[in-house]
């Protein structure tokens, strides 16, 4: 990334030796990116993250249906970026059928099944939750889609880095990536769009990203998500199982420790690196102070929702005790989280729950 910000300043659409340059970083970091998904470059989309790519999806696909065909289903879990984009187009008169899911966090294909109408025109299922770190069974839902004539997106933002992302093993005509969830920076992202898809752009002006994305790119961004999601499929075997066995030690550490909780998510369908725990009768934001205090970072639910005082809404979906539902938090591990770090996060806990208990 360092040359396109100090030096490399030729923007991508420039017919000049400096454009082309800057055309040539793009492009490198677009066959990454395919390479990761098992796609071709141009059918790779660079946005500013995965929230525009999800907007770009469903009001891409829901706005060029035609009227026969203004049903889109989702599920009850997703991110406030599929959510509330859901939300804006029953605004503007499309219906919406969310589906549920069990109380690990899991939807049922059948459910997904039952909810396809004549009118569904897309589903977008996510592939791996981002406040439980529930594996939701894709592959299923988008042969089921396919079977029904359905477009299938999926935002796999929480995926990549852990779980196979080929989009022809999922089944689906869409996904979505976000940088910044593997080590790339923050605001950037890219969708994936199966050749022969239409969408109707949500952004209007030049001609960038094959007319589906105006703007001039962010050429330094797209460059280090290239790196990342190369780095990230390269190590992705080995992390997964280094992240398997500390979470199998901080799951079971946490067992013993005898704190009343509850560990959310599905134990088999799970990614390792997230981690909710939700203790009886504590009030997160408390038990997060505390940890700060001795240097950890946690989190309450999503980033997204910390600032709100709602209960999450994937947590309440899962049906989890009205009891346990303030007292969550969401341990997020990755590459440089160590076994010792663990063992003194294990040591911190219970004064901090007990604290938070007031007792
Ligand atoms: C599952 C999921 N979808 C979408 C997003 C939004 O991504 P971005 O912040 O890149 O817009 C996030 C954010 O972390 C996420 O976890």
């Amino acid at each position: 990334m360092l040359p396109a910000l100090r030096e490399k300043f030729g923007n991508p659409s420039s017919l000049h030796w400096a454009g082309q340059e800057a055309r040539g970083s793009l492009e490198v970091a677009r066959q990454h990116v395919a390479n990761a998904l098992g796609a071709r470059p141009e059918e790779v989309y660079f946005t500013s993250g995965a929230t525009e790519a999800d907007n770009l999806a469903l009001c891409g696909v829901m706005r060029r249906c035609p009227p026969e065909r203004s049903h889109l289903v989702t599920s009850a879990v997703e991110h406030h970026a599929i959510l509330h984009t859901a939300r804006a187009l029953q605004d503007e008169g499309y219906a919406v059928s969310y589906v549920p899911v069990d109380g690990k966090g899991r939807v049922d294909p059948d459910d997904v099944r039952r909810a396809i109408r004549a009118e569904t025109g897309l589903i977008s299922i996510m592939l791996v939750n981002n406040e439980v770190g529930t594996i939701e069974p894709v592959r299923e839902i988008g042969m089921a889609a396919r079977e029904r004539g359905v477009l299938m997106h999926t935002d796999a933002v929480q995926g990549l880095s852990y779980v196979d992302t080929d989009v022809g093993d999922l089944c689906v005509d869409m996904l979505s990536l976000s940088g910044h969830k593997m080590y790339a920076p923050k605001g950037i992202g890219a969708l994936y769009v199966r050749q022969g898809v239409i969408l109707s752009p949500t952004l209007h002006g030049g001609p960038q990203e094959r007319g589906l994305r105006a703007g001039t790119e962010n050429v330094p961004g797209i460059v280090g998500l290239g790196v990342a999601v190369e780095l990230a499929v390269r190590r992705r075997a080995e992390e997964r199982d280094r992240l398997r066995r500390l979470r199998q030690a901080l799951v079971d550490g946490l067992m013993e420790l005898n704190l009343d909780v509850i560990v959310n998510g599905d134990p088999v369908h799970c990614v390792a690196h997230v981690v909710s725990m939700s203790f009886r009768g504590a009030e997160a934001e408390a038990v997060l102070f505390r940890l700060h205090n001795r240097g950890f970072a946690v989190s309450m639910g999503s980033a997204c929702t910390a600032q709100s005082i709602e209960p999450s809404h994937v947590l309440a979906a899962m049906g989890l005790p009205s009891e346990y539902l303030r007292g969550t938090i969401r341990v997020s591990m990755g590459v440089p989280t160590t076994e010792e770090e663990v063992m003194a996060f294990l040591e911190a806990l219970p004064e901090a729950v007990r604290a938070a208990r007031g007792i």
